[in-house]
């Protein structure tokens, strides 16, 4: 049977304005990502792996539609891609209490007008969904822990009942423990609501705890793709060979 498609992209490039350079040099443009192809299965976790710097993020904004100057072809307008970022603490307003986060991307919608008793009904089932309770709709971001805050960004990323996540290093700025059960979280939505995750991570362990598939990005381009579990037994490029080794998963 042939999965489907949510995201199709096909020599993608991103270029970034280079500041530094004269208005009058010929390349004024950071060539960021350099003819990337990637396509993400429905039903299926995604890893993006890759040092510092390699462009994940980019490709992460661009195919949420925060990058506006690319080239190529990208095709994720039916899956409605939502992201999750790194950090919890930044990515809230502190100024809003937690039911008014959540509640916000359903006002927005383009797509739909969601009555208030429509509204209040998706808060409360998303709330439970990412493992809080109600009494915590009336708190503010700064009244939380970290790893309920990464809950409740998951929630707004999953108001409007996405296809996709888009997780740029979700876990990354949580304690190990934190990490462990945010992971387990992004694993019960995957089975529950056969959610379809790409999740960016520059951790290989991670990666291989919960990606069907990985691809490994190196300098804006792709290394190498494959099912994590053989990519990690036998990695073809000498750079997925080096990460492997760094991570102390390979000698
Ligand atoms: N908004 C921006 N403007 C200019 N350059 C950027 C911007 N964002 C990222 N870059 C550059 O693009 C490259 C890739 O960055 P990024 O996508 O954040 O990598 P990663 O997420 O893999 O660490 C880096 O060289 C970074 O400095
Ligand atoms: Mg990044």
């Amino acid at each position: 049977m042939e999965q489907k498609r949510v995201i199709q992209i096909r020599n993608l490039n991103v270029y970034y304005k280079n500041h530094k350079k004269t208005p009058f040099s010929k390349d004024r443009m950071n060539h960021v990502l350099k003819g990337v192809d990637l396509d993400v299965y429905e039903g299926e976790i995604l890893g993006l792996a890759g040092e510092s710097g390699c462009g994940k993020s980019t490709l992460a904004k661009t195919i949420v539609g925060m990058n506006k100057i690319y080239d190529g072809e990208l095709s994720q307008k039916y899956s409605d891609p939502q992201m999750v970022f790194q950090d919890p603490y930044s990515s809230l307003n502190p100024s809003k209490k937690i039911g008014w986060l959540l509640e916000e991307p359903l006002k927005c919608d383009k797509k739909y007008k969601w009555t208030k008793e429509e509204r209040e009904k998706r808060v409360k089932e998303i709330i439970k969904a990412v493992g809080l309770t109600e009494n915590m709709l009336d708190r503010y971001p700064s009244q939380l822990s970290g790893g309920q805050r990464q809950r409740i960004s998951i929630g707004v990323a999953l108001m409007r009942n996405p296809k996709v996540l888009v997780a740029d290093e979700p876990v990354s700025a949580l304690d190990v423990t934190i990490q462990a059960q945010i992971l387990e979280l992004l694993q019960q939505l995957h089975r529950d609501m056969g959610i379809t995750i790409l999740f960016i991570s520059h951790d290989l362990r991670v990666i291989y705890q919960i990606c069907d598939h990985v691809a490994v990005m190196k300098g804006g381009v792709i290394q190498e793709y494959g099912e994590t579990k053989s990519v990690y037994k036998n990695p073809s490029s000498e750079y997925t060979k080096e990460l492997l080794r760094a991570a102390g998963i390979r000698k």
